[in-house]
């Protein structure tokens, strides 16, 4: 068994785990952002964890109407810059707490009086210690190259802040029971193989979601990349229309990222409408007109607005594990790669 697999799949264990060791922490950010001195959020993140902040971005934008900024390193790294940071909060997320760019961001905005919540995989790293805030993510050590269980982690803490800064003790809930929905995923990991199996061969992918599940989309398409080297580009289903609609033909695999919800209907308008154009579709989804429509069908448990991303994430982990071993690949060291990235 792969590392990246046994450590996907510990993704229940790591859940309990994140949530019991933050609910302090977690209290004491979301009361900083509910103080009214903080009008707005800034993240800083690279690769995975920067994945995570686009899940956080649309959860509290949507939930709390707190406005979130994805922060471009290169502003201070490269151009010496920063934002003026007035009334703000930054969360730097960083599995190892090492990645120099988030570093040197965080350095950049404490010396402007902005207060950082880190979170991270190691309470040792330098991104803990510069931190005034500290979510621990618990995760045990990550090997893989491909990061999995801290991805979850992230978007697991950084869903416990949005329920907390939105009053809505639901989410709260939907991480704590995630759990029995993770071992419905992990049943369907012999089918998800059977996808990856049969669509290993195309050069490319596009992958589609919409709204909340949108950060998981670019993930997805991140790890597809890493583990698998299929060059995927990941769009909404709205955006997607605005031009790149042109690559669809009927060599086009397309992968829709589509639990039910608010999205529904456009969900099915896109999947329609590229069966149409002959495209190829592989559906994670549990709507029974999108699934009907594809070519490659994944029935996922029902989820909800907060813990579609962590399922929907370890059904997409998978896939791209099976997919890598299908190809003789292996996920834990993708060529070029190390786990931890240096750059500016
Ligand atoms: C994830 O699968 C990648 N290996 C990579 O993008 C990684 O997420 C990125 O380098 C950020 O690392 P960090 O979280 O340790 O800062």
């Amino acid at each position: 068994m792969s590392i990246m697999l046994n450590e996907l799949l510990s993704q229940p264990a790591v859940v309990n785990s994140c949530i019991s060791q933050n609910r302090r922490a977690v209290k004491e950010i979301a009361a900083v952002l509910k103080s009214g001195n903080v009008s707005y959020v800034v993240t800083v993140a690279r690769g995975t964890s920067y994945n995570a902040t686009i899940c956080f971005k649309y959860a509290l934008e949507l939930s709390a109407g707190i406005p979130v900024v994805t922060y471009t390193p290169s502003l201070t790294t490269i151009y010496n810059g920063a934002l003026n940071y007035k009334d703000s909060l930054l969360f730097a997320i960083s599995q190892s707490g090492m990645s120099t760019d988030t570093l040197e961001v965080v350095a950049k905005a404490k010396a402007k009086g902005c207060k950082i919540v880190g979170i991270t995989n190691d309470r040792d790293s330098l991104l803990a210690k510069q931190s005034d805030y500290l979510l621990f993510l618990a995760a045990g050590e990550e090997q893989s190259v491909a990061a999995t269980k801290t991805f979850f982690a992230q978007v697991c803490v950084l869903n416990m802040i949005v329920g907390e800064v939105s009053g809505n003790p639901a989410i709260m809930r939907d991480m704590e029971k995630v759990g029995e929905k993770l071992d419905d995923v992990k049943k369907l990991s012999a089918q998800i193989d059977d996808a990856a199996k049969a669509v290993k061969d195309a050069s490319n992918f596009v992958i589609l979601s919409r709204g909340l599940t949108m950060g998981l989309a670019d993930e997805t398409a991140l790890k597809m990349k890493e583990c698998c080297y299929k060059y995927t580009i990941s769009y909404s289903t709205s955006e997607f229309i605005h031009g790149p609609l042109a690559l669809i033909d009927d060599n086009a695999r397309v992968i829709i990222i589509a639990p039910d919800g608010e999205c529904r209907n456009d969900f099915i308008n896109i999947a329609t409408r590229l069966n149409l154009l002959g495209a190829k579709i592989v559906a994670f989804s549990d709507i029974k007109d999108v699934l009907n429509i594809s070519d490659i069908k994944i029935k996922m448990p029902p989820c909800t607005r907060w813990d579609a991303n962590l399922v929907y994430a370890m059904a997409a982990q998978l896939f791209a594990e099976h997919m890598s071993v299908r190809l003789g690949l292996n996920p834990d060291s993708p060529r070029n790669l190390k786990k931890v990235t240096i750059t500016r």
